[in-house]
């Protein structure tokens, strides 16, 4: 193969969630309106580039944050950057802190979910679209692209953030907040931090044999704690903007890094896994 063979070039799919609805993190931007057999995505893709690496950004909730997580359409989402040509989709997510020593304004990169969703579509082999024929039995043992995350874990390091390098979260219904009591049963099934969007994201871009990596912002201490205040929207979208500015940096660094590796191994690894579940 030799200098035949060619490395696939990355492109980055970047799903800002609360508080980065609308950042100003591409060069040379292009907005770009888009369907999918699916349906439409939250919002328009934004096209650009970060450190001379090709992007696309989509507003997980819309631009102006106007829609709510069980409404968002995930597959539509993970679609149209699929149909971009996106190889990676690095997201971030507000998140509520189920441990003491995950401290509102820490990151955390996410490596496993636990789901008490009930009303989200999970597959794109639904049995009613043709060009995905058959039934997927997706296996989620590693859930997150592990390369990806290591990535970024070492990129906020780099910039100084307080990071985590690995968390479990538990993706709930919403729209409402978890009660005292809910709050402390997820603590004993041993989730990390919570959030209403990772479930069915991930699966749907594992699915969709992308590299998907998370990094989840702590905005508060959510229901469990004595003595803290317990989450409200006025909280999570005060941190959430103090944080805006570190996912920023974290993801300026980390684009290049992503795109300084050959990806062609574990993007093959990617679509095998599909391919292989499929029955
Ligand atoms: N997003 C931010 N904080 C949250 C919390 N405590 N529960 C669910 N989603 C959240």
């Amino acid at each position: 193969i030799g200098a035949m063979h060619k490395i696939k070039p990355v492109k980055i799919g970047i799903v800002g969630g609360t508080g980065l609805d609308n950042p100003d993190i591409l060069e040379g931007k292009r907005v770009k309106s888009v369907d999918t057999a699916f349906g439409k995505p939250s919002d328009v893709l934004v096209e650009g580039t970060i450190a001379g690496v090709d992007c696309v950004l989509l507003a997980r909730h819309g631009r102006q944050h106007t829609i709510l997580p069980s409404n968002v359409n995930y597959r539509a989402n993970v679609l149209a950057l699929k149909n971009e040509g996106c190889t990676h989709m690095v997201v971030t997510t507000a998140c509520g802190s189920l441990k003491d020593e995950i401290q509102p304004t820490d990151f955390l990169i996410l490596d496993q979910f636990l789901d008490r969703t009930h009303k989200r579509d999970q597959t794109f082999y639904d049995g009613a679209h043709s060009e995905y024929k058959g039934i997927c039995h997706l296996p989620l043992d590693t859930p997150f692209c592990t390369r990806t995350s290591k990535i970024l874990y070492d990129a906020a390091k780099d910039c100084g953030v307080r990071c985590h390098p690995s968390g479990t979260v538990m993706t709930i219904e919403g729209p409402r907040f978890s009660s005292r009591a809910e709050s402390k049963l997820w603590k004993l099934w041993g989730a990390d931090v919570i959030n209403m969007t990772t479930v069915p994201e991930v699966v749907l871009a594992k699915e969709a044999g992308m590299c998907y990596a998370a990094i989840a912002m702590a905005t508060d201490y959510d229901s469990w704690k004595e003595n803290e205040e317990p989450v409200s929207v006025k909280l999570v979208m005060e941190t959430v903007k103090a944080n805006n500015v570190n996912s920023i940096k974290v993801l300026t660094r980390a684009i290049p890094l992503i795109a300084a590796e050959n990806w062609d191994t574990t993007l093959k690894e990617n679509a095998d896994l599909v391919t292989s579940s499929i029955i």
